[in-house]
């Protein structure tokens, strides 16, 4: 398909392209939201424990660092790109760790957003740390901000009132929900279309959808991995645009869509 065009359907759009070239690209103000999982950058040789085996910590080649000042200048520039895209009432959300939610934070704040909220993500499965000298790592931190101070932006209060999912301590007490979410990383009933090393859980993503877009919303991804955000706007009535630069992941993403509308 030309124009970097992967897949085409009425509510889908993949392309395969840079995020930054391909977000500079699109027409401005056109999306609603935004849902980033960027390269954490945290492959960096360590070890860690898989199914009771030692692994190593490397994800890909584009996890890999190229140092600190490098790694800023890329999040600056993609969140920069998002800030085009949304439209004045739209948000955008990251995923991380200590390896890169404070320089995107950093970003966010020179680029003019308002930051909502820091949700950590608790992974009550997360590996165990075989080194024993230091905390289990077993949560990720998601910004979720604004375009501006001046933005009406959407939060389905209601529906995010009782926390419907959770199987966690919070799920008797709590009215509003917490910004501690409680969800298992994805077991193998969502990786049958194929693996990618940093997939999201489905439950995660509608659940961020869910919150902060209405049906029709437009929501796109710019580093679209295996499509759990597209997945998840799908099954709820968005539309929606994503961009990878790997043809092996955006194919796993077509599987899982032909997956959910067959
Ligand atoms: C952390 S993963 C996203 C995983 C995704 N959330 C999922 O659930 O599968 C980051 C993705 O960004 C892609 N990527 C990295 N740098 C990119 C760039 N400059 N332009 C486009 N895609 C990029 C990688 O190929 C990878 O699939």
């Amino acid at each position: 398909m030309g124009n970097f065009k992967h897949y085409q359907s009425e509510l889908v759009t993949l392309y395969i392209d840079d995020a930054i070239k391909r977000m500079k690209k699109l027409e401005k103000e056109s999306v609603d939201m935004i849902f980033a999982d960027p390269p954490y950058y945290l492959s960096n040789n360590g070890i860690t424990v898989k199914s009771g085996k030692m692994v190593s910590v490397n994800k890909a080649e584009w996890d890999v660092s190229k140092g600190v000042l490098e790694d800023f200048k890329f999040h600056k520039k993609w969140i920069k790109a998002a800030h085009r895209l949304l439209k004045p009432n739209g948000t955008l959300w990251i995923s991380g760790t200590y390896h890169s939610i404070y320089l995107c934070g950093h970003a966010l704040q020179e680029n003019g957003y308002k930051i909502l909220n820091d949700i950590a993500w608790f992974k009550p499965n997360g590996a165990p740390n075989i080194s024993c000298r230091y905390f289990t790592a077993s949560h990720e931190t998601l910004l979720w901000s604004a375009k501006s101070p001046n933005s009406k932006h959407t939060f389905n209060y209601e529906s995010m009132k009782y926390n419907r999912w959770e199987e966690d301590v919070f799920k008797k007490e709590a009215k509003q929900m917490r910004s501690v979410w409680c969800i298992p990383t994805p077991g193998p009933s969502e990786k049958k279309s194929g693996k990618h090393p940093t997939q999201k859980p489905l439950a995660l993503l509608e659940r961020v959808i869910l919150a902060s877009t209405q049906e029709g919303d437009t929501v796109l991804d710019p580093f679209n991995g295996s499509g759990t955000t597209g997945i998840a706007a799908l099954k709820l009535g968005r539309k929606y645009v994503g961009i990878d630069n790997k043809t092996e992941y955006l194919d796993i993403t077509v599987k899982r869509i032909q997956d959910i509308i067959k």
